[in-house]
């Protein structure tokens, strides 16, 4: 049992935000209490910086939660007020989100880093959800390089319905998933975006808001890659039902994943689970070379005590569905490859469904 001692000197690590010193030696660290599964913190401030306040309580949990493997309670007083995790009434991300109606799960699919295959994953589960009889759709959030519609083989404009401010998205339809992406709306596909952060939420709040996305039983969101500020913002202007984390094993044997976890958890998106992908190459004999190392994405997700939702090999036909808007899933939902998106989906749906 690790003791109050050890908590506060791993603590020393974190650094003021702007100062060379650690919160120890400015004496924000109040009190340090072990509960019998949990751990809780004071934190006492002397601003009321949303910035300060969040990197802070961030960095907190992060320490204690890896050297202690358990949920951390933070409260923090500033200069307003007390408040406490979960449920803070200060800084509230959720405040501004809203949910869509008909529109029964928002999901996002993340990553640590990009090219891991989270837009793969993306169109095979919600093609692989389509088979589970779930009604679906998907948002492609990636604004800078959007390749949900190539992927997806979906073409042609979405139509525009109603009047002013009643105007309104109808999403193209393909496999039976309800598709948008700002792809779509562009004249050419090699046009390069340049966006500012506030550009991109209001087009992403516009997906939300202007599309006419009907019943869906899964809303998937296709993340751009990183775990920047705008894919922060995107999290809070979305509101998520939880969040399906994508790793390669190279990616979690170096602890990246832990950034696309650390994400969702800062903006208190429950994890659904995680995904392995290319976990290895099946040679046509049958043999797993492991590429990229193997195994990490269960250990990261027993590690975290979050769901491991299974493991995707490299296949050729995989890379070739997504070039050419036919995913596997579709084309060849009995192949090996096919059948690791079915398991992949059914795994999900145990844990959104506990089906
Ligand atoms: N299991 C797999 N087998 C074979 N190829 C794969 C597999 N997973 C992904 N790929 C290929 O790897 C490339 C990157 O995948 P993808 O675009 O899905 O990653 P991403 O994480 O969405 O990337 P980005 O961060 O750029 O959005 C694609 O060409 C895709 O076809
Ligand atoms: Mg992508």
């Amino acid at each position: 049992m690790v003791t109050v001692e050890e908590i506060r000197r791993a603590l020393e690590q974190i650094k003021y935000p702007g100062y060379s010193r650690s919160i120890i030696s400015f004496n924000i660290v109040r009190e340090i209490r072990l509960k019998e599964d949990s751990i809780e913190v004071e934190l006492q401030l002397t601003t009321d910086k949303e910035e300060v306040i969040t990197a802070l309580r961030n960095g907190v949990e992060r320490i204690i939660a890896e050297l202690t493997g358990l949920p951390v309670n933070i409260v923090v007083t500033t200069p307003s007020g007390t408040t406490s995790s979960p449920g803070n009434q200060n800084i509230n991300p959720f405040e501004q989100r809203s949910s869509i109606p008909g529109v029964k799960n928002i999901v996002a699919v993340a990553s640590g880093k990009g090219g891991v295959g989270k837009s793969t994953v993306s169109v095979n589960l919600a093609c692989a959800l389509v088979g589970k009889g779930k009604k679906v759709g998907l948002l492609d959030c990636d604004i800078y390089g959007p390749s949900i519609p190539l992927m997806m083989g979906v073409k042609g404009q979405p139509q525009i319905k109603g009047e002013g401010a009643e105007e309104y998205l109808i999403p193209l339809t393909q496999y039976g998933v309800k598709v948008m992406s700002i792809g779509l709306l562009m004249d050419d596909a090699e046009t390069p975006m340049i966006w500012r952060g506030p550009l991109i939420m209001k087009a992403v709040q516009q997906f939300l808001t202007y599309v006419e996305w009907g019943d869906l039983d899964y809303l998937l969101v296709d993340l751009p890659p990183g775990t920047g500020d705008a894919q922060l913002s995107l999290c809070q202007t979305v509101p998520l039902t939880g969040g399906v984390v994508v790793t390669t094993p190279q990616e979690a044997s170096l602890g990246v994943v832990r950034r696309g976890i650390g994400m969702l958890e800062q903006v208190q998106v429950p994890i659904l689970g995680i995904v392995e992908n290319m976990s290895g190459f099946i040679t046509p004999e049958g043999e797993n070379i492991p590429i990229f190392g193997k195994g990490g994405g269960k250990a990261e997700a027993e590690r975290k005590g979050y769901p491991f939702l299974g493991e995707i090999p490299l296949y050729v036909s995989v890379r070739t569905g997504g070039d050419q808007g036919v995913p596997v899933v579709v084309s060849a939902p009995e192949s090996d490859a096919g059948k690791c998106f079915v398991r992949v989906a059914e795994e999900f749906l145990k844990q959104v469904e506990n089906e």
